[in-house]
């Protein structure tokens, strides 16, 4: 049998900060390793929907070579639950909150995404919204580790 390809949903609470760095971070680890993987992000809450990311977290991706503006923020609906194999969420907050939704046929593995980084396991990705740039640059390191480590696992 061959495995399908794997597809990755990072979900945080807004999706305009954290979620569009992982999937950014994880398609660039994907790419690099030629890993073929599908990849999107969202959000638990609804305040954003339709709307680019935190002008913060475009200026760090950019910083770090990736083009996120055209990124737009979506809620998580039901039905990522079965389109996707993994949703990672970015703390403990947003996994709880996926747990309390998903659907009875959900086949995603769901978990929180720094448990994928050895030494990592249980940590969140801190929410930089309300803090400075500094906050962001955690957030693009902290995911980049977890993107590494995700990486490595799919392809092994
Ligand atoms: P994110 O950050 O969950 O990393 O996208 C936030 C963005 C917006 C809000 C909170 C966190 N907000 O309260 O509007």
């Amino acid at each position: 049998m061959t495995a399908s390809k794997p597809a990755i949903l990072f979900v945080c609470l807004g999706n305009i900060c954290r979620s569009p760095l992982a999937e950014a971070a994880f398609r660039a680890e994907a790419d690099r390793a030629g890993l073929s993987v599908e990849a999107d992000s969202a959000g638990t809450g609804d305040w954003h929907i339709g709307a680019g990311p935190d002008r913060r977290a475009v200026a760090t991706a950019k910083r770090h070579g990736i083009d996120i503006s055209d990124y737009r923020a979506r809620q998580v609906s039901a039905g990522d639950f079965r389109r996707f194999t993994h949703i990672f969420a970015l703390d403990a907050n947003n996994l709880a909150d996926l747990q309390a939704i998903a659907p009875a046929d959900s086949t995603a593995e769901l978990d929180l995404l720094l448990n994928v980084a050895p030494g990592r396991e249980g940590q969140a990705v801190q929410d930089p919204y309300y803090g400075d740039d500094e906050g962001f640059e955690t957030t693009w390191n902290d995911v980049t580790t977890a993107a590494r480590a995700l990486v490595e696992r799919l392809r092994t």
